[in-house]
């Protein structure tokens, strides 16, 4: 079993460059779908979801080939099946995303109801609704849906009843080819939706309002394949950023929209934290204690979900009480339990974590709880007392491209180790 071993107490500073976004190139991917043919992706992360992805469209036909690490070719012009089969479906909820692209393409798709994760139940009942709307009829049998558009889409007001990003992306690439116009109502304005519907609009589509909470599709016939690049990781991104402002010396994050972190550079700043913003770039840095704030998550342009864990291991070490209140997922407060095995102070009360600053944390053996609460650890190890092993590292493989790495290269100690499973447990 792999772990990372982190040894508090030295230095990180320097530059780093973010990957293409995990949140984009996953649909990206998908959407390849929608224009039979050869796409060319760029800047795509070359991490554990994006071989997944790559899996699921063979599985249904596709061509993917690897030009270099950060680049694929996908051939849809070969897909000839519309099912994705449960194994994968289950090791990547993202998965789903095929779901809008085969309906629009072939009319019919079979996909395995995706299961529950770590961070809550992840239901696809808005897709669901909002796809029966467009004219698709649904079936669940045996765990798995089988979706059939017997008289083709047509194009119908659709309101989400939360502004959920996946139920907005299947919706989106299911209504190209609807008859009329498809409006999406509360529709979610995550910039990872932009560069999919920049992409699907270089490819022909005619989609109107992305970024807003109201989205237009104007059906049109045949996409063609096109060459995209994908939009820089702000998730990355702010996880160093939030790394600097930790660590207190400057840290330059490259290769992002640093817009795209708007909220979460302005809360930094309430806290204390030195932003310096340039172009495709930030500095952050620290000189001075920091300040406690409150933080609640919601969708973009409300403060990320994804960097609830990161921003915690701030507060956790911040003068002052904060509250941070989880309104996206109804079960990410798991980073915090493990963060309490390092000396945090923090009390969970339903969808709020009382978070009181204390002066310093330990190092000790963590399990990963999910993508960003692992990453979350791996960086309070790198102020704890001693050494910090974190288990269940796949979980931070699966959206973070060479994060040891990268972390080495700005000056920590941390490692990777493979441990038989029972001396890992002993550590
Ligand atoms: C995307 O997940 C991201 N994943 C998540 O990133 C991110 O946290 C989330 O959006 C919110 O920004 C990818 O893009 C691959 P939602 P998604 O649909 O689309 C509930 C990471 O760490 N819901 O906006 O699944 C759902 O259970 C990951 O990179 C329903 O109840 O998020 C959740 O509680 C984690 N029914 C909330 O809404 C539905 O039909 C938001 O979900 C759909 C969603």
């Amino acid at each position: 079993m792999e772990v990372i071993c982190v040894e508090g107490g030295y230095p990180v500073t320097g530059k780093v460059s973010v990957e293409g976004a995990k949140n984009s190139a996953l649909k990206l991917m998908a959407a390849t779908i929608l224009a039979p043919g050869v796409t060319t992706l760029k800047n795509v992360p070359n991490i554990a979801d994006v071989h997944v992805m790559g899996k699921v469209l063979k599985e249904l036909g596709a061509i993917v080939q690897v030009v270099d690490e950060h680049t694929l070719r996908i051939d849809t012009s070969t897909v000839d099946s519309w099912e994705t089969p449960y194994s994968l479906v289950t090791r990547m909820r993202a998965s789903t995303a095929v779901l809008g692209p085969l309906i629009a393409r072939f009319g019919k798709a079979i996909v395995a109801m995706p299961g529950g994760c770590n961070i809550g139940a992840r239901s696809i009942d808005m897709h669901i609704l909002g796809l029966e709307a467009l004219g698709v009829e649904f079936d669940v049998d045996h765990g798995d849906i089988y979706a059939t558009a017997p008289n083709g889409l047509t194009g119908t007001t659709v309101n989400l009843e939360f502004a959920s990003v996946g139920a907005t992306e299947n919706l989106i690439m299911a209504s190209v080819h609807a008859k009329g116009i498809t409006t999406i109502d509360n529709a979610a304005r995550e910039p990872e939706i932009q560069d999919l519907v920049d992409m699907l609009n270089e490819m022909g589509a005619d989609i109107r309002g992305a970024g807003t909470p109201v989205i237009e599709i104007h059906g049109v016939g045949e996409l063609h394949p096109v060459t995209h690049s994908v939009t820089g990781d702000r998730i990355e991104a702010g996880t160093f950023a939030a790394i600097g402002a930790l660590v207190g010396e400057p840290i330059t994050v490259r290769g992002f929209e640093p817009d795209h972190l708007g909220l979460v550079l302005r809360k930094y700043e309430q806290m204390g934290i030195e932003v310096k913003r340039g172009h495709r770039c930030i500095t952050v840095s620290r000189s001075r204690p920091i300040s406690a704030v409150d933080i609640q998550t919601l969708p973009f342009p409300g403060f990320p979900t994804d960097m609830q864990a990161q921003t915690m291991c701030l507060l956790a070490l911040a003068q002052g009480t904060s509250i941070v209140t989880e309104n996206v997922f109804e079960n990410r407060f798991m980073f915090a339990s493990e963060l309490q095995r390092m000396g945090s102070d923090i009390t969970i009360q339903g969808h709020h974590a009382v978070v009181r600053g204390v002066s310093g944390l330990s190092g000790a053996e963590v399990r990963s709880p999910d993508l960003r609460g692992g990453a979350a650890l791996v960086m309070a190890g790198l102020v704890a007392d001693g050494m910090t092993t974190v288990l269940d590292i796949y979980h931070i493989d699966r959206g973070y491209e060479r994060f040891v790495e990268k972390l080495t290269a700005l000056g920590a100690h941390v490692s990777r180790k493979e441990v038989p499973d029972m001396e890992a447990l002993d550590v």
